[in-house]
């Protein structure tokens, strides 16, 4: 996803500018650049590649504008070149844009009937075409710019320069997230508050269809039709401190190892510790609740699998997951009964925002698990339910996973007991064991060493299977998409029963099979896939418990032994090592594990 910033400055904006696009480099881009108004012009700095390349650019041609515009590119139309690099230029008008542009061509064939030339492949430059031809007609910059937004169909959020107007940025945002910081006499505009962060933490988060103008003296916002507006100023907690990696290298490596205080500040948020009873906010009537449909994408749909087994079994409540991109193009048959609830870290996935929207619209009370509070999701559903884990950097996603999970574990248990499948005493049991969880994982944390050593072999394989049943089929799962998406290397997961129906012809001696499995109800059946597997030559890496241990089949390459838990943690507990050995791999093979190529850490593209 796009990062943007924009400053309305007192003093040069240059540093300021690269310092916020580094804070959102998380996001993954391929090329980045700058504007600012100089005298009575607009001038333009880009780079293809990282921000590095952009500061050798601006040391080479130093930019001086006290008002400007920054942006990191992830490509959609065109590709990472630096004629394609953001901003973006046309006559007056120069600008820097987030998301896509449905209507661009058509738009693209009319300006160029009128005699317009383009420059570049993408959706991005038609708006300041646009914009300019508007300016050209006598609007004034505001007038201008909202008589373009109505022509517009699709996603953006937008940044806007003038030329010769040193004291005025636009902004405006539809279907993807945009802040604006007050500063002291400055006034800021980004992509999130982690932007505008290093200058300000009064941040007003825009509504959908907002748009603003930025000058000195403050903003002025108006809604989707028109009218003025005021949005309410909030103070971010955006520290420093939960955005550096510290003595880590990698913010993943730091997120790994956050998770035993993520989890627990979660946990405390959705439990009485005192009384040892679920506290779960919002007013969901879990006793009368028919079914509950979660939506999400990649690892947050993990999590809601997960959720699905935790909450079935305990709750005998229906509980169906599915992947946001595929569910509302399928015509699923909602009911109003039922609970939507959207699992996203950042709250603006695309997908997962369309299919929370399709369900909404069908008449259904709808909740997001969600990371970023003030994000667009949030903002939208009856029920929020926050992780309390902090900003999550990296674009492989590791603590948000098991914050996620935290909640749903608790929502099992609190509907459990409404629904009267346990009684106090069990819930109460089951509060403790939930509340010991974060001890645990940060015990499983403790096996670092032992996988690191794993990795080493791990990181010559071509192909991985990740084998697992009941939960652990999620997490074989996630232990897969983790490996993928950070370290290249080609990885399934698989329920393990699945095994003999297809998969075992991968089976050879050269092919790493990860088996998870704890001592829980289905460890004899994941005990005899491991043996099916050894006959084959198969290299099985055995992650099993303190327990499981003194049961395991003997012939396994390497046994990993998480310590014991109950099963409504062992996915908590499981998670580190999986998540561990994708990180120590990644690193063996230096591959850009914060930044993996072709991620962005939330897509606000369909
Ligand atoms: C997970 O490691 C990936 N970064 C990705 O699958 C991610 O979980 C997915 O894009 C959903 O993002 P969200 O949780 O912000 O909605």
């Amino acid at each position: 996803m796009c990062g943007i910033i924009g400053i309305v400055g007192k003093a040069p904006v240059a540093e300021r500018l690269v310092e916020s696009l580094k804070r959102l480099e998380y996001r993954g881009y391929d090329s980045a650049g700058v504007a600012g108004v100089v005298g009575s012009g607009v001038e333009r700095r880009r780079a293809k590649g990282k921000i590095k390349a952009l500061e050798e650019v601006l040391t080479a041609e130093p930019l001086t504008a006290t008002t400007g515009i920054g942006h990191t590119r992830w490509a959609t139309h065109g590709a990472p070149n630096v004629a394609n690099a953001h901003p973006h230029s046309a006559g007056r008008v120069t600008l820097v844009h987030n998301g896509i542009i449905e209507n661009f061509a058509e738009l693209k064939a009319e300006l160029a009937a009128a005699g317009r030339t383009f420059e570049s492949d993408t959706d991005t430059e038609v708006i300041a075409h646009l914009i300019d031809a508007e300016l050209a007609t006598g609007l004034a910059p505001i007038d201008a710019f909202k008589a373009t937004l109505d022509r517009l169909t699709g996603a953006y959020a937008l940044a806007v320069l003038i030329e010769g107007a040193e004291n005025l940025v636009l902004g405006a945002r539809r279907g993807s997230p945009l802040v604006v910081g007050e500063g002291q006499g400055e006034m800021f505009l980004g992509s999130d508050a982690l932007a505008v962060g290093p200058f300000t933490n009064r941040v007003i988060y825009l509504d959908e269809g907002d748009y603003v103008a930025l000058d000195h003296d403050g903003a002025r916002i108006f809604d989707a039709s028109g009218a003025a507006v005021t949005r309410p100023v909030r103070v971010v907690p955006t520290s420093a401190v939960m955005m550096e990696k510290g003595n880590y290298r990698h913010f993943m490596e730091k997120e790994i190892h956050d998770q035993p205080e993520g989890c627990q500040r979660t946990i405390a948020a959705y439990v009485d510790a005192l009384t040892s009873r679920t506290a779960i906010p919002g007013d969901v009537d879990w006793a009368k609740l028919e079914r509950i449909q979660i939506v999400a994408c990649g690892t947050s749909y993990i999590a809601g699998v997960v959720g699905k087994y935790l909450i079935e079994q305990l709750a005998d409540l229906p509980v169906d997951v599915e992947i946001a991109s595929e569910f509302r193009y399928r015509q699923p048959a909602l009911r109003p009964g039922a609970l939507v609830v959207a699992m996203s870290q950042s709250g603006e996935t695309a997908d997962t925002l369309a299919a929370l929207r399709y369900c909404k619209a069908k008449g259904m009370k709808s909740a997001v698990v969600v990371n970023a509070t003030e994000s667009t999701m949030a903002r939208e559903v009856d029920v929020v339910w926050p992780i309390h884990c902090g900003p999550e950097i990296g674009v492989a996603s590791t603590k948000a996973f098991t914050a996620q999970v935290s909640v749903l574990t608790a929502i099992a248990v609190a509907a459990a007991k409404a629904r009267g499948t346990i009684d106090a005493a069990e819930e109460q049991r089951l509060v403790k064991v939930l509340l010991e969880a974060p001890r645990l994982i940060a015990e499983a944390i403790h096996l670092e060493g032992a996988i690191k050593e794993i990795a080493a072999d791990v990181a010559k394989a071509r192909d991985v299977l990740y084998l697992g049943r009941g939960p652990m089929s999620a997490l074989a799962l996630e232990g897969a998409l983790k490996l993928k998406e950070i370290s290249y290397i080609h990885a399934e997961g698989y329920a393990a029963g699945e095994l003999k129906h297809g998969p075992i012809a991968l089976v050879d001696d050269k092919t790493p099979i990860v088996i998870l499995a704890p001592h829980d109800s289905w460890f004899e059946k994941s005990a005899s896939n491991m043996s099916e597997v050894m006959a084959r030559g198969g290299q099985v890496i055995f992650i099993t418990d303190t327990e499981g241990v003194k049961h395991a089949p003997e012939g396994a390459k390497v046994v990993v032994t998480a310590p014991a838990s109950d099963p409504l943690v062992s996915t908590l507990v499981m998670s580190a090592p999986i998540q561990l050995l994708a990180y120590h791999v990644a690193v063996i093979k230096g591959a850009d594990v914060d930044q993996p190529r072709n991620l962005a850490k939330s897509v606000t593209v369909e």
